[in-house]
């Protein structure tokens, strides 16, 4: 793996180390500094991890500067155009896209497990009917491991795998069921008929007094939606599940703590703040303002949507969900006035040079909330969506550390707080 190393000279000493240089098939060289410590006595300062690897992966390569990303190797555009988002599914758990049996199996398999256990319903009725449902999720996503603690042996790989489906299956349903549960709606259990996208529209939108139809556009569109945010390699929520892994924790107790990172508005949390933007925006004579308002650095304000920790060109998932957003609302034959508020805002912040210089360009939750909003969906519903998706992402990623040696996450600090001092008895303070 390594074709080089990098001298590093401590000028206090004059001790030099040489360090490996680690290259995958894809990306930057990148210096494997584990001796530093013991050699040197030195540790490294990384605040964000933005110049850090936390591990090896083989399943998902971005190229930020040229805006490029694939899954397994495939471009994220072929998968777009081409495939759907159960064979992508397939295609992150198990590293190869599927012949013909083996993806009627894995849907098989999937479907075999959409329910959730009757007391997994009354749990969620025990939420108050205006929680916010990412909060519902973290809650009942966490408590499956209660649910099924006989089959969380970790050495086992088939308990590894069922648990990685059993997630991909049931959090859907468990979406589902908080919408529905702040609707007051009765439980739509999940028709294994349909695929993936039309059974999640089925299970929101369905009422047992009328006929469901589920427009294939709507499914179409929800199903490239899933497949565009299904893993994006070791983002925050990622990370965060594969921290909470390497200690050994169940799978579910990992999926609870990414969906919980994911919420932030720093992360999949843009795509409902982004609406809510556009909303405090107004019209388009407000644009102008508001990039002013993002610009300036004593002003907390930044454009949502916009700029990305790896893509410094365009997100090529922004691409993709433009052109779609567009597409969608005709075949609905709805206008929506954000999406020209939204169009205009991108024209204004690409043509400025702050954007500019900064490399700021949209990301995938630009526009992602403007197709939510026209398939129905409501808003506290679209980091929901988001997770839905990348469960998948998830659990790959969880299965593949799961059988890679692994350390435990523990990264060191720089002490800045007061060095010893003495005990001092509160009566003498
Ligand atoms: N609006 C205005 N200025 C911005 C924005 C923005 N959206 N994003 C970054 N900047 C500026 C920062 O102020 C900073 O300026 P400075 O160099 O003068 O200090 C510079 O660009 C670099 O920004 P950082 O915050 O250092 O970049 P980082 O990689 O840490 O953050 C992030 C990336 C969190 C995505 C950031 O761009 C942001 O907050 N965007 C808005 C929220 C958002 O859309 N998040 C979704 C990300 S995609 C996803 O997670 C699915």
């Amino acid at each position: 793996m390594s074709d080089h190393h990098v001298i590093i000279k401590d000028q206090s000493s004059g001790q030099s180390l040489e360090l490996p240089v680690i290259r995958g098939t894809e990306g930057e060289p990148t210096l494997d500094i584990k001796s530093l410590p013991a050699s040197l006595g030195y540790f490294t300062y990384d605040p964000g991890f933005s110049s850090t690897a936390s591990c090896t992966s083989d399943i998902t390569f971005i190229d930020g500067g040229q805006g490029i990303l694939r899954y397994r190797g495939y471009p994220i555009e072929q998968l777009a155009e081409k495939s759907d988002f159960s064979e992508v599914a397939y295609l992150l758990l198990y590293g190869e896209l599927p012949s013909v049996s083996e993806l009627a199996a894995y849907n098989d398999e999937i479907t075999n497990h959409t329910m959730v256990h009757e007391q997994l319903n009354t749990f969620i009725s025990g939420f108050h009917y205006d929680a916010h449902p990412m909060a519902m999720m973290a809650g009942v996503v966490g408590s499956l491991a209660a649910f099924y603690h006989d089959k969380m042996d970790m050495d086992s790989s088939e308990h590894r795998f069922l648990s990685a489906k059993r997630m991909i299956a049931k959090m859907p349903t468990i979406a589902a069921a908080c919408f529905r549960h702040h609707m007051g709606w009765p439980t739509a259990y999940p028709k294994n008929s349909l695929n993936f996208a039309e059974r999640f529209l089925h299970m929101m939108f369905s009422v047992p007094t009328e006929n469901y139809e589920i427009d294939p556009v709507a499914a179409k569109a929800l199903d490239l939606l899933f497949i565009l945010h299904a893993d994006h390699e070791q983002n925050a929520s990622t990370s965060t599940v594969r921290l909470v892994g390497s200690t050994g924790a169940n799978p579910y107790a990992c999926i609870a703590a990414g969906i919980s990172a994911l919420w932030g508005p720093a992360h999949g949390g843009a795509n409902e703040s982004v609406i809510n933007m556009l909303n405090d925006i107004g019209d388009m004579s407000q644009v102008g303002k508001f990039v002013a308002r993002a610009k300036d650095r004593d002003d907390p304000f930044r454009l949502m949507g916009f700029g990305h920790r790896v893509y410094k060109n365009f997100d090529p998932r922004a691409s993709i969900i433009r052109v779609a957003a567009h597409e969608v609302l005709q075949a609905l034959g709805t206008s929506d006035p954000q999406m020209d508020l939204a169009l205009e805002l991108e024209r204004i912040a690409l043509e400025d040079d702050y954007f500019i210089e900064k490399k700021l360009y949209p990301n995938v939750d630009f526009y992602s909330g403007i197709i939510y909003k026209a398939l129905g969906i409501p808003m506290s519903m679209f980091t929901v969506m988001f997770a839905i998706a990348r469960t998948v992402g998830w659990v790959s990623q969880w299965v593949e550390q799961s059988e890679t040696p692994t350390r435990i996450g523990r990264p060191r600090q720089v002490y800045n707080g007061p060095s010893e001092r003495d005990y001092v008895p509160i009566k003498s303070r």
